[in-house]
């Protein structure tokens, strides 16, 4: 199997998965929704710039209630399950917004097209994360800034735990849950602005910007 055969079959098993879970992805997350991750969302966009807007892995659009006024959005996933709920939560909450079927690791936009790129969850289940953070590289603006809200493996004991849980959970799930996103931004060539920690090390509100 060529490389090229090897990364689409590791995406269209990842898209299949949120494929799979996409009808009842709202409910899982309520107790998390309710809990820490509406305030993490909000905390994120307050800081988003415009004109232009790229979101990636927009799901089922829970970022939607926070998108700031006055600024063109485009939003992309690579599931279309994924994206037909987003379609039916923006049509349902009067959201503008422009939403595409589309993959991050591979995206449809000419360079610079956006001054802020964000993703909220998405890098621990996009095939090849560098690859996808590359490409939010391209696409934003130099001036522009990059918004990244994931979870990360944790450091000591519970790295080891969650290697171990990690080919059981993304089976279910979808999501890595032993990614090192941090490190992968830089790999990606991107330069950290800042990284916050949200949660035990373990949910991070990374902020770069691509030097080009
Ligand atoms: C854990 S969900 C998070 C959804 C949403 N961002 C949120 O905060 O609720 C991850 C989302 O990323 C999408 N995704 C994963 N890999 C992707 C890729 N390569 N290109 C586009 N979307 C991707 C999945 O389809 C899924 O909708």
């Amino acid at each position: 199997m060529s490389r090229s055969e090897d990364e689409d079959r590791k995406t269209a098993t990842a898209r299949a998965r949120y494929d799979r879970i996409a009808a009842i992805y709202d409910l899982i997350e309520a107790p998390m929704e309710r809990g820490s991750f509406a305030r993490w969302r909000r905390r994120l966009w307050a800081e988003v710039k415009g004109p232009r807007v790229l979101e990636v892995g927009v799901g089922t659009g829970k970022n939607f209630a926070y998108y700031p006024k006055d600024v063109s959005i485009t939003a992309v996933d690579f599931s279309p399950r994924m994206f037909e709920k987003a379609r039916r939560r923006a049509e349902r909450e009067g959201v503008r917004v422009d939403l595409r079927v589309m993959d991050v690791q591979h995206l449809d936009f000419p360079d610079d097209s956006f001054d802020s790129t964000v993703a909220s969850f998405v890098f621990c289940s996009v095939p090849d994360p560098i690859e996808g953070l590359r490409e939010l590289g391209r696409v934003t603006k130099p001036a522009g800034s990059i918004y990244l809200l994931e979870h990360v493996r944790p450091s000591g004991f519970l790295g080891n735990v969650a290697d171990i849980l990690n080919p059981l959970v993304v089976r279910m799930q979808g999501a890595n849950i032993n990614r090192y996103t941090v490190e992968n931004v830089i790999k990606a060539g991107l330069t950290i602005e800042r990284v916050e920690d949200l949660w035990h090390g373990i949910v991070k509100l990374i902020v770069a910007r691509s030097e080009r």
